[in-house]
């Protein structure tokens, strides 16, 4: 198959070198002209375990090639993915300005009907106005290609992307048109031989399905961090804990096995209750801009923890909460400053949610 995948950061290089290990043509635009140097030379850009073999390889063979030049790349690509970066912006939402620059040159250069698939981890909605950008540029230059948008969130972990993406736990295609959904099945078999399930959905489930699963992950270590402090006080290993716990398959699907507790093996204390805030961010930041009360564990767990965290070994959650310093849900109940507040503002919200986050 012939493929373009635009933006080759993390997800991008390890998406286009994975694609062409199993066989499809694929050509990577970034508009960062040093990495596209270095990768075309064979020169890692990232560390991951495996990838240079790879990427060499394929670069020898023919089927990997890198451009700045997306007239080059998009023109005859079956599927076009997206791959470009979503940081958080001020208000706590994902910048989409990247995507939005990307979906335009592809409808700058579509020549044929094409799937353009969206893998940044991007808020509901997102494959409409992506739709939307395409289209606005095909018009303008009076083009009548069609074109199909999927979702598809990608659930790598750096450290074990290759194994990862050629071996994923899940498939998540966002979908609703059959042709797309045929190409995409055609593309991701070699990589669910093993029996991996390939869930398929309407897009806006599957932008939603990587949200709250990122939120899922940083409850679990918002969780595994306050056991961790409770172990310190009472002499129990966290280690052991951890595995006695994990050990409980009806509390963990298979999945969850290795990404979270690989993570919380990784994270101390505090780096982790970072990951937490970051990852659910995003998922705040949607529950506040729907006017949704959110008052999930997850996010009055992390508000909670936020100033216990730094203090990680010698902290005393109950003490500081008594000083009344940050204790705020964000649902529409908050309490700031020890003063009771209910029915808050959605801007009041926002700035509790904003101090909560970003501190
Ligand atoms: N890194 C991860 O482990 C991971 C895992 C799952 C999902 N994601 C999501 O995948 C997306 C990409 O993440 P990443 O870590 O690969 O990002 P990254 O920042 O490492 O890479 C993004 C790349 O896109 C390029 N780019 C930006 N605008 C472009 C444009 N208009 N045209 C061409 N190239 C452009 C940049 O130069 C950069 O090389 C994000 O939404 C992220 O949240 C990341």
């Amino acid at each position: 198959m012939r493929l373009t995948v635009i933006g080759s950061g993390y997800v991008g290089l390890v998406a286009a070198t994975c694609f062409a290990e199993t066989g499809n043509q694929v050509s990577v635009v970034d508009i960062d002209a040093g990495r596209v140097e270095r990768l075309t030379a064979g020169e890692l850009t990232i560390y991951e375990p495996g990838l240079g073999e790879l990427l060499r390889s394929n670069l020898a063979s023919g089927r990997l090639r890198f451009t700045t030049e997306a007239a080059v790349a998009v023109p005859g690509a079956e599927a076009v993915f997206l791959c470009v970066g979503t940081p958080m912006g001020v208000d706590g939402a994902a910048d989409l300005s990247a995507v939005e620059a990307a979906a335009r040159s592809i409808g700058r250069h579509l020549d044929a009907w094409t799937v353009v698939v969206g893998k940044s981890t991007v808020p509901v909605g997102t494959a409409a106005r992506v739709r939307g950008w395409v289209q606005a540029e095909l018009d303008r230059r009076g083009a009548a290609t069609g074109f199909a948008v999927v979702s598809n969130p990608e659930f790598l972990k750096e450290g074990a992307a290759v194994e990862d993406f050629l071996r994923p736990d899940r498939v998540v295609l966002g979908v609703d048109d059959p042709r797309a959904e045929q190409i995409l099945r055609d593309l991701y078999a070699a990589f669910v031989r093993n029996g991996q399930r390939i869930y398929v959905m309407d897009p806006r489930s599957a932008e939603m399905t990587k949200y709250a699963a990122n939120g899922l992950l940083a409850t679990k270590i918002s969780y595994i961090n306050e056991i961790a402090a409770i172990c310190e006080r009472v002499g129990a290993d966290v280690a052991q804990v951890r595995q006695g716990v994990g050990a409980d398959i009806a509390c963990r699907p298979a999945a969850d096995a290795v990404g979270c507790h690989e993570l919380l093996a990784r994270q101390r204390c505090a780096s982790g209750a970072t990951i937490a805030k970051a990852q659910i961010g995003f998922v705040v930041a949607v529950a506040l801009r729907h006017e949704l009360g959110l008052e999930a564990v997850a996010v009055e767990q992390i508000a909670h923890r936020r100033p216990c965290s730094r203090r990680a070994g010698k902290r005393d959650c109950g003490q500081r909460r008594q000083r009344g310093r940050v204790h705020a849900g964000v649902g529409g109940r908050s309490r700031v400053e020890g003063r009771n507040k209910r029915n808050a503002s959605p801007r009041q919200r926002r700035s509790i949610a904003a101090r909560i986050l970003y501190g």
